[in-house]
């Protein structure tokens, strides 16, 4: 026995909360890599940033690894205000459109950061991932170019995102929706 929760149809439970353990940090940027450098091509080596310094990650975990992983953060270490930012969303391909572990990482991401005062919450979403993005409350400001590829960028409609106060116990994935 793993010792990890299992449903009715027995399928791992899959959580997503924010990150506190080491191997939940080093599989999140692992998981980065993967997506970010290899897949898209977008970095080279490595996505880290000056962000990763002050940002909060997330994760999702499935059976004590980490499938999914996005980041929340003020513009900067010395910015106390009101507008949060979330970046670098990533599910493990063999994860996704799985049971919904890339919106329950947006659930997360902007309703913790409600919890904490924002009251503006932005992202740089890539354009063949808006429509997944308006489907969950979020309209389209503007279009830019970002690392070369077209990217929206999109406010929260945080009324759909009530403060979440317990972000390191976090959100359990519907998996019932999966298809
Ligand atoms: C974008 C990404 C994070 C989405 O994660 P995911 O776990 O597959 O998404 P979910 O399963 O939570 O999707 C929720 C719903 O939106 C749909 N959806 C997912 N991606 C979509 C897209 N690009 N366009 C339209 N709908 C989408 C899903 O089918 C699902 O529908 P349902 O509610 O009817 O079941 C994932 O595809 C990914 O990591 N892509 C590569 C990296 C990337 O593009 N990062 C984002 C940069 S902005």
């Amino acid at each position: 026995m793993s010792g990890v929760y299992r449903g009715i149809d027995s399928s791992p439970e899959i959580v997503v909360r924010w990150a506190r353990e080491r191997w939940e940090i080093d599989g999140a940027y692992a998981l980065r890599r993967e997506v970010f450098c290899r897949e898209q091509g977008l970095f080279e080596h490595d996505d880290l940033d000056a962000v990763d310094a002050h940002a909060q990650l997330l994760v999702a975990v499935c059976d004590a690894r980490v499938v999914g992983t996005v980041r929340i953060h003020r513009r900067d270490a010395a910015d106390c205000g009101t507008t949060w930012f979330g970046s670098r969303l990533a599910v493990s391909e063999a994860f996704r459109r799985h049971g919904r572990i890339g919106a329950t990482l947006i659930r997360l991401a902007v309703s913790s950061a409600h919890a904490l005062g924002c009251e503006t919450f932005l992202a740089h979403v890539q354009a063949q991932n808006a429509p997944l993005f308006q489907r969950l409350h979020w309209r389209t400001l503007d279009v830019t170019m970002l690392f070369g590829l077209e990217h929206h960028r999109m406010q929260a409609d945080l009324a759909h995102y009530p403060p979440c106060a317990t972000p390191y116990l976090g959100f359990v994935v519907d998996q019932r929706r999966a298809a």
